[in-house]
């Protein structure tokens, strides 16, 4: 039995999480599996209620469980930050999820403002480190309010920090082989014997420290992954990139602050904040699971959100907990049900978001 928190969070959050909820009830039962689903109340409302946003204890608590599948942060009353770092950056850090792994995937039927694209053109995964970075809280400001002012948000990345984040992301070379044979590779790097491409996205000639350190860091690794080619581009060239030639990358691993604006950029390409879907991963811990799209306030409660996002993390969290088979089942449902909507887009799906989520666990 899998013990799973559900945190459906704010806005639209929980009106997803309820549809990816059927698609797991539907594995359940097809693949005999057993779930016990955990509501938690971890969001916005209960802190206008009560004041009360994560506790050390609640954190805690969250250890015990297999997995996390949240549904979005952030209240149109709260001022911005608060709900971000005292939630999803404190269960990010504190369950040290060092892994934000971000699949980039164009499905048949989806429409992708890339006026050329194909599916097979668009089809990599950004690993994002998940607890360095500009994300740290570290530096500090003086003279706040005066002419004077200053302000410090330092980039911090420690050896042993990078070093994890780039030996997953080799090793998610290896394993999206299988799925995603030679991605990104010329025909003479295939014959060679390669099996796919790792792109350090940096910026080595202005970040000279930082990214000085996540390339050294990566060419002592790849030594360890001779099968894997290695490659290097500057992060506004990825940008470039993703946009003109996305289908010469196969793994994209980079920092923080760099990871949360190329996959937003990157989720754009594959059909928009309706589709993405993102995990949180701390190999030896608790993962946690979530669609990157947001709370999306003018959308709340009308039945109209797109829940696909939502069930892509549902099915990454049963890849994650080894339930391959199961998660598979679900992807292939949703690229079905895909098929059949008119949109990706929120109220324009052709379906409403709880129709979507029936679907989807029909066909499973
Ligand atoms: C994301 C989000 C978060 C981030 C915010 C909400 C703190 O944009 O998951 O990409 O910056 O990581
Ligand atoms: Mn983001």
């Amino acid at each position: 039995m899998y013990k799973i928190a559900v945190i459906g969070g704010d806005g639209t959050g929980p009106e997803v999480v309820a549809e990816a909820l059927k698609s797991l009830r539907a594995v359940e039962k097809k693949f005999g599996l057993s779930f016990a689903f955990t509501d938690l109340p971890y969001d916005g409302t209960r802190y206008i209620k009560t004041g009360e946003i994560l506790s050390d204890d609640e954190l805690n608590g969250l250890r015990a469980y297999d997995a996390i599948l949240f549904g979005a942060i952030g209240h149109p009353d709260i001022k911005p930050g608060i709900l971000e770092r005292g939630v999803l950056l404190k269960m990010r850090f504190e369950l040290d999820q060092y892994i934000n792994l971000r699949p980039v995937k164009l499905y048949p039927n989806v429409d992708t403002p890339l006026k050329n694209a194909k599916p097979e053109d668009i089809d990599y995964v950004v690993v994002r480190e998940n607890t360095g970075c500009l994300y740290t809280g570290m530096g500090g400001v003086s003279q706040k309010g005066t002419a004077h002012e200053v302000a410090v948000q330092e980039m911090v990345y420690t050896r042993h920090q990078v070093e994890r984040c780039v030996r997953y992301a080799f090793e998610t070379v290896r394993k999206r082989h299988k799925a995603a044979p030679w991605r990104g590779l010329s025909e003479d790097q295939k014959k060679k014997g390669f099996i796919g491409k790792l792109t350090l996205c940096g910026k080595t000639n202005v970040l000279t420290f930082v990214y000085d350190l996540w390339q050294r860091v990566l060419n002592e690794v790849g030594k360890e992954y001779p099968d894997v080619v290695t490659d290097y581009v500057h992060v506004d060239a990825t940008c470039i990139y993703m946009i003109e030639d996305p289908a010469r990358f196969d793994v994209i691993v980079t920092g923080n602050m760099f990871g949360d604006i190329i996959t937003d950029l990157a989720a754009v390409t594959q059909g928009g904040m309706g589709v993405a879907g993102s995990g949180n991963i701390n190999p030896e811990g608790v993962s946690m699971f979530e669609p990157i799209g947001g709370t999306a306030p003018s959308f709340t409660g009308l039945n109209q959100i797109n829940p696909i996002a939502c069930i892509t993390a549902a099915h990454m969290m049963l890849s994650h907990l080894g339930e391959d088979s199961a998660a598979l089942a679900i992807e292939t449902a949703k690229i079905a049900v895909i098929q059949k909507m008119e949109s990706m887009l929120a109220a324009k799906m052709g379906y409403s978001t709880t129709e979507i989520g029936d679907m989807v666990a029909a066909l499973i």
